[in-house]
Parts: structure tokens; sequence; C-alpha cells
């Protein structure tokens, strides 16, 4: 049966919030067709490195080759289906299943069969029609590591063209990484999304941020095919000190955008936010209908990062996101059992801050209900 959107406002029921069943629709029709964010480059750097996690419930395994390259394998093995590999490891080889020790090399391919034919009758040279593991897409886009478990999935180029496009006057790729919060958020994974990119709540919840710039600087929220986004523009002649992450040095080449901190979400989970000196990334991992996993990355200039006289400046911009997102925790839990609440509606929105809302919704429910 369709999902359908409330027939007035374009929200997503509460079911769409607290039911399991929802839950699993959504793994099966976006978290395992999309390109999904699962980490950063520098983490599967390493040769022979091998990284289990899961993607809208499908095990999946990263494998760094000899050749440097990071391919994606469902985990299971061949053979009888056992799980290949539980925890992140260095140094691998091969990898072999854990159940009767079939082994596969770093690209998938079968290597080993023991006792395949009988008590010592090994296979050891199982011909290029032998099982190998099974391809997921796997690409990188700046700082960042994307899967897409549709192994035919269209090219990860395609899926960030917009917000590509945002991301001009930026010098992302020389900005370097400070540091990695992780926090559990006791909400479904699109009230995450939600508060995001509404910036109305700053004046309430994060007064912190309310220093540079007031409401009337603030963008009413803007979307396109896969992206929403808005900006704020400080006044220019505002004390540095005052703007969220201090005095630090501006990571843009773009001088218009020197006093701007502007916000995208990347459907269905990258949230970039840059602030006039750093860069926060979230990697929203949904976990279930009300529990979903977040890796905030936070990273700044170069100067930044490694100048020990600017140890103070590197410290404060790791605790404003800390503040920040902690703050956000309260509004997800406020809205994740608001959710459980039948008289609820979706919500009387606002027409100046609350468009995207109903965008997402579209863009959601458009995706929930593809090939029906
Ligand atoms: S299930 Fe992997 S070797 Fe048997
Ligand atoms: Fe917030």
């Amino acid at each position: 049966m369709p999902v359908t959107t409330t027939s007035t406002q374009l929200t997503l029921s509460n079911e769409a919030y607290v039911s399991e069943a929802f839950f699993r629709r959504e793994c099966e029709k976006v978290f395992r067709c999309s390109w999904m964010l699962v980490g950063l480059v520098k983490e599967f750097a390493q040769p022979g490195h091998v990284h289990p996690l899961t993607v809208g419930g499908v095990p999946v395994l990263l494998v760094t080759g000899t050749d440097g390259v990071i391919r994606g394998f469902q985990n299971v093995c061949r053979h009888r289906g056992a799980l290949l590999a539980f925890e992140p490891a260095d140094g691998c080889r091969a990898l072999t299943c854990p159940y009767h020790h079939w082994s596969y090399d770093l690209t998938g391919g079968l290597l080993t069969r023991p006792h395949y034919f009988g008590s010592d009758h090994h296979d050891t040279t199982p011909g290029p029609d032998a099982p190998g593991l099974i391809p997921v897409a796997v690409d990188s886009w700046h700082h960042w590591v994307f899967v897409n478990v549709d192994a035919s999935a269209g090219p990860l180029s395609a899926h960030v063209r917009v917000a590509e496009r945002l991301l001009e006057g930026y010098r992302v790729d020389e900005l370097c990484l400070l540091d990695t919060l992780e926090f559990d958020v006791p909400a479904n994974w699109k009230l995450a999304l939600e508060n995001f990119w509404e910036p109305n709540h700053s004046f309430s919840l994060h007064p912190q941020l309310m220093q540079a710039g007031t409401s009337a600087n603030r963008s009413a929220v803007e979307y396109e095919e896969n992206v929403i986004h808005g900006a704020i523009d400080y006044e220019t002649d505002v004390d540095p000190d005052q703007l969220p992450g201090g005095d630090t040095p501006a990571q843009q080449g773009d001088p218009q955008k020197v006093n701007r901190s502007a916000w995208t979400m990347l459907f269905p989970n990258v949230c970039l936010t840059f602030f006039p000196g750093n860069l926060g990334v979230i990697e929203v991992q949904p976990l279930s209908a009300d529990r979903t996993f977040e890796r905030l990355h936070v990273y700044a200039t170069e100067d930044v990062a490694n100048e020990p006289e600017l140890t103070q400046a590197r410290q404060q911009i790791i605790d404003l996101w800390a503040l920040t997102n902690q703050q956000d925790m309260d509004a997800l839990r406020w809205t994740q059992m608001g959710r459980c609440c039948p008289g609820f509606d979706g919500g009387a929105l606002s027409p100046y801050w609350d468009g995207a809302v109903s965008a997402f919704a579209e863009l959601l429910t458009t995706r929930l209900n593809t090939n029906d």
C-alpha cells in the first residue's frame, strides 16, 4: 500500500517516526539503494584494512586492497552464509570465513576451500566461475566514503552534483580533521535531519550561535533535488571573537563567504555546516524507528589543526560543536516522544521556516512508493 503524506500540510504521519515496519520499508527503499556516507577516507587508507559495518540492515565489509583501492562487499560467505568479519582489522592479506575456513583475496575472489571434495581433499585452485564475494558500490567525495548496497547504482558524482555546486568557494580538500564526536540519538533519523536544517530554534536552544547574527540574518531554508540548504550572513563589522569557533583563520577562498555560515543536507544521511572558520559534517546512521547514531566530524584549516599556539582555538571549535549538538539531543528526544501522541497530525508549519519539512516528506514519500 502506498505511503501517503498528510493531506493538507505535506508532513509525514506519526507512523513514519515510531513504526518499525515503516523503518524496514525505509531500509529497503532508501538506505539499501542510496549513496550512504559511512566514514572518512583516512579511516580506510591503510592497505589490508578490513572494516565491517551495517547499511540499512545489510552487513557490509569495506576492504582496502594492496593497491590502496577501497572495495565493498556484502559481509557474507558464499558457502553457507556466515558473517565473514565482526571487528575492524588491520594488516589483512585475505579474508577467511570462521565457519569452514573458505578464504577470499582482498578483491573478493575465492582462494581456497578446505576439505571441499572430502576429508583432506582441498580445492586450492577454484576456477574463475567459483563464487566470489558479492560487491557493493563504494566511492569517495572530498574526505568522505560512501557506500551504495545496490552495486548497479548510478555514480556518486551524479548524487552529489547539487551539493558540490553549493561547496564552490570553499577549500574543502585543504581542511584537516580536528576531532570526531559521537552521539546516541534517542530519535528517528528524520527528526535529526529536520532539526539540522531548521535554523529557527537557535534563539531558544543555541544562544551561543546568536552572538554574531540575529534571526533577521537567517534565510529561509531552500531545497533542490536531493539537497536542503540554508545560510546566515553575519554583520560585516562583527567582532571576529563573536563568530562561532572564535577568531580562527577563514576556511573560504571566496571572500563573499567569509562572513557566512551555510548548511547543506544531502539526502539521506549527510549534514554539512560551514562556519566561517570550521566545518562540521554529521554522518547520520539510522538504527531503528526511534534510535539513530551520529558521528560529527569537525574540520578546520591546516593552521588551526597544527599550530601549537592555536590549541585553545582548536578546543573552542570542538567545544562549540559538542555543546550545540548536545543541546539538539534534547529537541530530538522531545519530538520523538511527541510523535507518540495520536492527536498530533504532523504539525502546524511555519510558512517561512518549515517549507523544507514538506519538501523532505515529498522526497521520501516518492522514494518509498517507487516500484510498488
Ligand atoms: S559458511 Fe563460510 S566457509 Fe562455510
Ligand atoms: Fe540545533
